[in-house]
C-alpha cells in the first residue's frame, strides 16, 4: 500500500508543476499578445482614437489612400477639415464624387463623407478663431510643430529634401506612409542627430 500511495502523492505534485507551467505560459502569451495590439495600434497614424471611431478611421483609410498617401488628420484644423469634406467636388482639382475609373476610385458617398467627418473631427484640434487657415498642410503649424528638425536640416542642405512638401513627397522621408505608419524614417533622417 505504502509505496502506491507514494506513488499518487508524487503525481499530484507533478500534474501540480504541470498546470503552472501551462498557467504562466498563457499569461506570458496573453501578454505577448495585448502589446502586440497596442504597438499596432500606435504604428496606426499619429495618436489612437477610441474604438468608437474605428470603423469611421478605416472608411477613411479605404476612401483616402487611393490617389496619395493617407494625411493624419492632427496635422490640419479641424476647420480646414471641414472645408475638404464638404467640397468633395473641388478637391484640389479633382472630382471625388465622380467615379474614376481609371484609378480605381469609386464616388465618395454622403454616408461614407459623414463617417469620415466622426473620425477627422475627433483627431484633430482648431486654430485660433483670428488665425489664417491653411489650405495645405505645408502652410500648418501643426505640421510644422511634428517636424522640428526638418526645416534646419533642409536648409542646412544636410539632406536631400524634396522641393515641396506635399502629398506626394511625404514617403520620400516616411518610407511607410501609404500604410499611416509615420513613424518608420529612411535610415538617413532615422541616424540624423
Ligand atoms: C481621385 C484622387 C483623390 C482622392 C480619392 C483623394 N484625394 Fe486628396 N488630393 C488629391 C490631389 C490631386 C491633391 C493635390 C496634391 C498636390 O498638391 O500635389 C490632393 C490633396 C489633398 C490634401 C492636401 C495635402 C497637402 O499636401 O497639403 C489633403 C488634406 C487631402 N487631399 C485629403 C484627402 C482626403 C481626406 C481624401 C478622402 C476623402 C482624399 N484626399 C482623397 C487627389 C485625391
Ligand atoms: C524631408 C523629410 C520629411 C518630409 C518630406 C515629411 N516628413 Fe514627416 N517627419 C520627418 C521627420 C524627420 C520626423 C520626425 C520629427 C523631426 O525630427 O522633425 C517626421 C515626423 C512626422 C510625424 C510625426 C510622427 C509621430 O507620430 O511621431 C507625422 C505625422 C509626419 N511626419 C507626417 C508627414 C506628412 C503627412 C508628410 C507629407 C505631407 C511629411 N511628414 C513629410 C520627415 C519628413
Amino acid at each position: 500500500m505504502k509505496p502506491l500511495n507514494r506513488y499518487r502523492h508524487r503525481s499530484s505534485g507533478v500534474i501540480l508543476l504541470l498546470l503552472i507551467v501551462v498557467w504562466s505560459l498563457l499569461i506570458a502569451l496573453g501578454l505577448t499578445f495585448a502589446l502586440g495590439a497596442q504597438q499596432g495600434a500606435i504604428a496606426k497614424g499619429v495618436d489612437v482614437v477610441p474604438e468608437r471611431v474605428q470603423n469611421a478611421q478605416d472608411v477613411y483609410l479605404d476612401s483616402c489612400t487611393r490617389c496619395h498617401v493617407p494625411v493624419p488628420p492632427e496635422l490640419l484644423p479641424t476647420r480646414r477639415w471641414a472645408e475638404i469634406l464638404e467640397n468633395p467636388e473641388s478637391h484640389f482639382g479633382v472630382n471625388l464624387r465622380q467615379s474614376n475609373r481609371s484609378l480605381g476610385v469609386p464616388p465618395l458617398s454622403n454616408i461614407e463623407i459623414r463617417l469620415m467627418w466622426d473620425y477627422v473631427q475627433r483627431a484633430s484640434r482648431s486654430y485660433r478663431e483670428d488665425e489664417l487657415l491653411p489650405t495645405q498642410v505645408k502652410d500648418s503649424r501643426f505640421f510644422w510643430a511634428l517636424h522640428p528638425k526638418v526645416k534646419d536640416v533642409c536648409q542646412r542642405g544636410a539632406i536631400d529634401c524634396p522641393n515641396r512638401i506635399s502629398v506626394q513627397t511625404c514617403a520620400t522621408c516616411h518610407t511607410a506612409a501609404p500604410q499611416f505608419d509615420y513613424r518608420q524614417l529612411t535610415p538617413e533622417w532615422d541616424n540624423s542627430p
